[in-house]
């Protein structure tokens, strides 16, 4: 059984868009998956049905086999979402409260808590910062706290939308090393970007959408010469050299 199973999604918004259409794609454990595409493609939209934010106008989505739906609080623990938009992730009072928010509401306890908060920080070089408020950090520091509150959770699988916007070139980094060492932990990652560049090379897969449908779904290195075509930039390493090479050569 495919960790995330979706079948024919579709989802319409209430002013008639047509976000996705018909949509069917199965995730297996452990996968790492990139989705590509031009802006309103539908990559949020998708991303947000994973946890239960957004319910299908047609078709459905289930995580272990349980539809998301049936029960979204069980696909919130498994599919933690660091969102596109920082700022509406950011809640808590310091940046060490912020990234308990998540690990609280599952109830934990507290000792738990603190330790994987602590950890979360350090992972995304944060730890200096536990105590300022999160209003005060940069733009790049605010999605390194996004992502710490959703490590800390701990989830199977997490779905990041579009991580490397806003980061500095050893911020990129940092978090592209996160990403490894969580697949050699064995979660399963799905990630959104404009920036193949910076991704392709460590993904075994990529989709992609084009006005909410699924246009191409393989191995990244099987999909470089049809991306342009969808509003895609193709990494340069590509272009130029044929081979997708990591950023952290
Ligand atoms: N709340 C909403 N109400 C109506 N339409 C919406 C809403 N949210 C998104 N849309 C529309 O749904 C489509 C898909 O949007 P979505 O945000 O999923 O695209 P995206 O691929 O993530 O784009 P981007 O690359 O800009 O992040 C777009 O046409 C968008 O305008
Ligand atoms: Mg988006």
């Amino acid at each position: 059984m495919p960790l995330i199973d979706i079948r024919h999604l579709t989802h319409r918004f209430a002013d008639g868009t047509l976000a996705l259409d018909d949509i069917d794609l199965a995730v297996e454990a452990g996968a790492f998956v990139l989705i590509a595409g031009a802006n309103g493609s539908g990559k949020t939209t998708l991303l947000r049905h994973l946890n239960g934010l957004l319910r299908p106008t047609a078709g459905s989505v289930h995580i272990d086999g349980v539809p998301v739906t049936r029960d979204p609080q069980r696909a919130r623990r498994r599919v933690g979402l660091v969102f596109q938009d920082v700022d509406t992730q950011i809640v808590g009072e310091t940046v060490a409260d912020d990234a308990a928010f998540g690990p609280e509401n599952l109830g934990l306890p507290r000792p738990d808590i603190e330790a994987r908060v602590t950890a979360a920080l350090e992972a995304m070089d944060l730890a200096a910062a536990a105590d300022m408020p999160p209003h005060l950090l940069s733009g790049g520091q605010k999605r390194r706290l996004a992502i710490a509150g959703v490590l800390a959770m701990d989830p199977a699988v997490i779905a990041f939308d579009e991580p490397f916007s806003n980061l500095d070139y050893p911020g990129v980094r940092s978090v592209l090393r996160r990403m490894i060492d969580l697949r050699a932990a064995g979660k399963t990652l799905i990630v959104t970007t404009h920036d193949l560049d910076k991704v392709a090379a460590h993904a075994d897969r990529l989709l992609v959408l084009a006005h909410g449908r699924l246009v191409l779904d393989g191995p990244p290195g099987a999909c470089m010469d049809d991306i342009e075509r969808y509003g895609i930039r193709q990494p340069c390493s590509y272009r130029f050299g044929g081979r997708l090479e990591s950023w952290l050569n």
